[in-house]
């Protein structure tokens, strides 16, 4: 099965390269794409850029032009439940974009015509990551993530985005990359693990839990892709 891994920044994905004996490299709309055999798979890994649109396009790209049937998105994400810490891992069960606003014309926020609110994940891959964590006796905590083209470092901002959307994590690509796969009907998971709880600190926190949380996320989601 062809198996897209995608990240948004570098730090998301070099954990994954290292773990890779030999790859290929595409030069694609200003994106590098990586293609590597691994155990029976092929894998196609990418990182987008920050952003809702960037990911948008990487997505799209890693299913029409390479084919991927599967894409699994692995990354760091603000926490908002309290009961997740940095380093700790959740799954998206469903996604939403909390930057989107038509409210004027009486619509929900986070909504567009023909649109929906939420994006769910599927089901299957969500059950096989719930048994990796089991596997591997880590905890990995599934819940809402909302994504949005900010950096959020506000207790104002996280607690609005907490009483709309219920949200227990948010990103700012995990919705954008859910719209193309579901608009396409591939299967994908959005995992992220904590780097930071936006508010004041998470700047700060951000930069320094970056690379550790990107490598608990790229950990687990490889050995997702053995089981697959
Ligand atoms: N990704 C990780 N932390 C974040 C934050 N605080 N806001 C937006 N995206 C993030």
């Amino acid at each position: 099965m062809t198996i897209a891994v995608m990240g948004a920044m570098p730090e998301e994905i070099e954990p994954i390269l290292k773990r890779l004996d030999t790859y290929e490299t595409v030069d694609y709309a200003q994106n590098r794409y990586v293609t590597a055999h691994y155990g029976s798979h092929k894998l196609v890994i990418a990182y987008s850029k920050i952003g809702k649109v960037f990911s948008a396009l990487t997505a799209a790209t890693l299913i029409e032009k390479f084919g991927a049937e599967l894409l699994l998105f692995s990354g760091v994400a603000g926490g908002i439940n309290p009961e997740l810490k940095i380093g700790d891992l959740i799954v998206a069960t469903k996604l939403c974009q909390h930057d989107l606003d038509i409210t004027a014309f009486g619509h929900p926020y986070g909504y567009v015509p023909e649109g929906a609110v939420f994006i769910k994940s599927d089901a299957t891959l969500r059950r096989q990551a719930m048994a990796v964590a089991k596997s591997m006796n880590i905890e990995l905590k599934e819940g809402v993530i909302a994504t949005g083209d900010q950096f959020v470092a506000s207790l104002e901002r996280k607690a609005w985005i907490e009483k709309v959307f219920h949200a227990d994590a948010l990103e700012m690509e995990g919705t954008s990359v859910a719209v193309v796969c579901n608009a396409l009907d591939i299967p994908f998971l959005i995992l992220r693990a904590i780097s930071d709880t936006a508010d004041m600190d998470a700047g700060f926190d951000f930069d320094t839990f970056l690379k550790s949380s990107a490598e608990t996320s790229a950990d687990f989601i490889m050995k997702m892709v053995e089981q697959l």
